[in-house]
């Protein structure tokens, strides 16, 4: 399946053995937003951390970036890895790419983590805002989207100048433009993913931040409310980043769900 699209190779990190957790960050960021979680999830799993198309250091084509491409570069990454099923834990784009794989290779994924993330496609009004941010990134360069959406990400107590802020927007504004409208032109042609979340028969964790201005509580919430036996984790002190903003529970979350996953898949 992996093979038969324009997959590109995707860089990746790489820490500790066991069970395979795959972790996807949202856009416009880079695997290094998971450096709390690849460090401590270590001792219990093999966690894998790629860079998606169009971020950090992978490759980063012209083009619109279907949610079903992204999903197969993973697949990729995970066929020369030698991984045939593991748990994927997405943030937001993440999630949805987790979504899209869930569609194409339903067999290759053991758990899934659900991170500040949904399961709605765009309404028309985003469309058309993601295909404006898309030309205007190629026109102008990343900064537009990394300070808009710095305004975004972070809960209230979370200062905009502090290290951790700067950092963030160091990664987006590094994101190369073709990546913003790549993704940005993907996720606008993203399908709803209710049904498929509907379908889900594997351990499922969702993590998402109390004061999150993109991902709302009620579309958290309706979301949990699809998914089986789902384990619904809110987390107080966070945005749109909780992995980074409260990195202790996040981390708490993703190993609650290791744990499910390693005693059905005994
Ligand atoms: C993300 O963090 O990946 C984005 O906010 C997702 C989106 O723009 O829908």
């Amino acid at each position: 399946m992996s093979d038969s699209v324009n997959t590109v190779d995707l860089y990746y990190e790489e820490h500790g053995q066991g069970l395979p957790v795959v972790l996807l960050h949202g856009f416009p960021f880079n695997h290094t937003i998971w450096q709390a979680q690849q460090a401590a999830l270590s001792d219990a799993a093999r966690v894998i951390a790629p860079d998606l198309r169009g971020h950090g250091q992978s490759p980063a084509p012209e083009g619109e970036y279907a949610m079903d491409l992204m999903a197969s570069d993973v697949l990729a990454l995970l066929d020369r890895l030698d991984v045939p099923r593991a748990v994927w834990v997405g943030h937001s784009l993440g999630g949805y790419i987790v979504m899209a794989a869930l569609r194409l290779a339903p067999e290759r994924i053991a758990g899934v983590g659900l991170v500040a993330t949904q399961p709605l496609a765009d309404g028309e009004e985003k469309r058309i805002q993601r295909r404006e941010s898309a030309e205007l990134a190629l026109e102008n360069g990343s900064a537009d989207t990394a300070f808009s959406m710095m305004s975004q990400i972070f809960a209230p107590g979370i200062d905009g100048t502090s290290p951790l802020a700067q950092s963030v927007y160091d990664i987006m504004v590094n994101t190369p433009p073709t990546g913003i409208a790549g993704a940005q032109r993907g996720m606008a042609q993203r399908p709803d993913s209710s049904d498929t979340l509907r379908g889900l028969s594997v351990p499922a964790v969702i993590v998402a931040g109390v004061d999150d201005k993109i991902v709302e509580r009620d579309t958290t919430r309706a979301m949990a409310a699809l998914i089986p036996g789902v384990q619904l984790v809110e987390v107080e002190g966070a945005g749109h980043m909780p992995m980074l903003e409260q990195p202790e529970q996040t981390t708490g979350a993703l190993r609650s769900l290791i744990r499910m996953v390693s005693v059905q898949e005994r």
